[in-house]
């Protein structure tokens, strides 16, 4: 049984060597590309390394997402930041910017960033104690920092697609690959939200004409913070633009939002005109920590 398997993978290997080669020889051919690849996919184990093709061929070249996570400090937070980490690590040209409802940038979010293997800006802006009332609108302050951020430290002269990604979500890979291509504000189905299985633009001939929601259709931009992402240049070239504190009510940030920058009918639709859901409003379940005052404190501080 071995000795088959052996022969099998010489008679393979000049072969995976001749196509290597060929990528080697040509990269910038897509023909020869895409006969290699057809060729490595038939070669079973070879196949789990391939990459989707991109049709971006030159990775520095690719405008750089920038994925703008409030966060705040409660039990499940290094989890919830560690998730996201292990899917962002995954993405090409990603810049995350993380801003911390907080007076200082705490110790554990910058031991957690230093490590994470993803390019990071570290920020942090508390939220006033009026501002964080049942009914009113969450992490406003944070997602216009990192707003501010960005246009102090980029200009027009660099890429970029600007993604607001809460530390509750799952993200697919495959919406980084959808949203790169974004070149004003581009939309797509968000799961689980709304009290829906999922929420989605409404798509007709390529162009956004309605909302598919579980609650307040009737907004402009019926959409959940994670369905949308922006060019960069959008976001520069608007520098006012920015998420509302006064009058704002929960639920209508996004809509007052967009409404600065675009109008319904300018929309690009992503995700197979917003068929396929690739992002999902997970939350997390709230922890039960009921027994931890019944018991003695452990000896040794762990953070958690
Ligand atoms: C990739 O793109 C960058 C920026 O446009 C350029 O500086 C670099 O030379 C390109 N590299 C290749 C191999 O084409
Ligand atoms: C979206 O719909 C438009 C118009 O019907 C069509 O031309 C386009 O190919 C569709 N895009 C995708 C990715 O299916």
């Amino acid at each position: 049984m071995k000795s088959v398997l052996f022969s099998r993978f010489f008679i393979l290997l000049p072969w995976v060597l001749i196509v290597i080669i060929m990528i080697d020889v040509d990269t910038k051919r897509s023909s020869v590309r895409n006969t290699a690849q057809f060729y490595l996919s038939r070669l079973g184990n070879a196949q789990r390394h391939e990459r989707p093709v991109s049709p971006w061929k030159n990775r520095t070249a690719l405008p750089v997402i920038y994925a703008i996570t409030p966060t705040y400090s409660r039990a499940v937070q290094k989890a919830e930041l560690t998730r996201l980490s292990n899917t962002f690590r995954q993405v090409p040209q990603f810049h995350w910017i993380v801003v911390e409802d907080s007076n200082t940038r705490t110790e554990l979010v910058s031991r957690f960033l230093a490590r994470c293997g993803v390019p990071y800006t570290h920020l942090n802006i508390f939220t006033p104690r009026r501002f964080k009332r049942i009914g009113m609108p969450r992490a406003t302050e944070q997602r216009n920092t990192a707003l501010s951020w960005l246009r102090q430290h980029r200009s027009l002269k660099d890429a970029g697609v600007v993604f607001f990604a809460d530390d509750d979500n799952t993200y697919s890979l495959e919406l980084f690959e959808e949203m790169r291509s974004t070149r004003r504000v581009a939309v797509w189905p968000v799961g689980l939200v709304g009290g829906r299985r999922y929420e989605r633009p409404l798509v007709e001939k390529g162009k956004v004409v309605g909302w598919y929601t579980g609650w307040r259709a009737d907004r402009p931009f019926a959409i959940d913070m994670a369905g949308f992402a922006v060019n960069l240049h959008v976001i520069l070239s608007n520098p006012r633009a920015q998420f509302k504190r006064r009058g704002a009510k929960p639920g209508m940030q996004e809509s007052d939002f967009l409404k600065q920058i675009t109008k319904v009918e300018d929309l690009e639709p992503k995700a197979n005109n917003c068929t396929k859901v690739l992002v999902w409003h997970t939350r997390t379940e709230k922890v039960n920590l009921g027994n931890e005052p019944k018991h003695h404190q452990d000896t040794v501080h762990i953070e958690v």
